[in-house]
């Protein structure tokens, strides 16, 4: 079954478009319906846009959460979609916007990519946390959204070793060459088999 998505993006981009990429390469049954950035300048409105992709920005200065986050709802109220997909959104998402996207299953239909394996270095500094902490493994976590930063029920998980001459900018870019598989490849399971609840740590899902 084909899913559509609108993607939450802030700066680069690279993430979603390696979505973009495998869409277009016919490895993922799916369409992006909108890319909505907090940030009018993000490079990544710029590559949606070499894909023919819809996109939208409204800017967070000046306004409240709850301001921005009704724009952004009403922005949203206009397409169809299945899943929000944040793709390096820098901005947290409330208890009350992530309730409109309430599966009847009991979770929200809003997806996040991070840089470790979680539960270990939630946070904006992943990759820096990890490698500074000394970690010989680390990992991307593909997970559903929840009221708390970079938590919700994991929907998978790999790792990548940190190796003995790594420097920060190594590690990152092996780190980010498998979030540009495995993204794509989670969405691709979802877009085949929908999202299993059994696989999932139920606990974590709200009921
Ligand atoms: C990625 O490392 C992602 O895991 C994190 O933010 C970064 C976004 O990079 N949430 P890009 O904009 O997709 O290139």
């Amino acid at each position: 079954m084909s899913i559509q998505l609108a993607i939450f993006v802030s700066g680069r981009g690279s993430n979603m478009e390696a979505i973009l990429k495998s869409i277009q390469d016919d490895e993922l049954d799916a369409s992006v319906e909108l890319v909505f950035s907090n940030d009018l300048n993000a490079k990544a409105l710029e590559t949606a846009q070499q894909y023919g992709v819809k996109t939208a920005a409204i800017a967070n200065a000046g306004l409240t959460r709850a301001e921005h986050e009704a724009k952004i709802q009403e922005l949203l109220d206009t397409i169809s979609f299945d899943y929000i997909v944040l793709a390096g959104y820098m901005r947290i998402l409330s208890p009350k916007f992530l309730s409109h996207y309430r599966d009847p299953r009991g979770y929200y239909r809003v997806i996040n990519i991070h840089p470790s394996l979680l539960p270990a270095f939630p946070g904006k500094c992943a990759y820096e946390d990890a490698f500074n902490y000394g970690v010989k493994i680390s990992g991307i976590t593909v997970h559903l959204v929840d009221e708390q930063v970079d938590h919700g029920a994991i929907l998978a998980q790999q790792s990548f070793p940190r190796l003995a001459d790594d420097t920060l900018s190594v590690f990152k870019a092996r780190g980010l060459a498998v979030e540009h598989a495995l993204y794509p490849a989670v969405l691709r399971e979802i877009s085949n088999n929908g999202i299993k609840l059994d696989n999932l740590a139920r606990e974590s899902i709200e009921t």
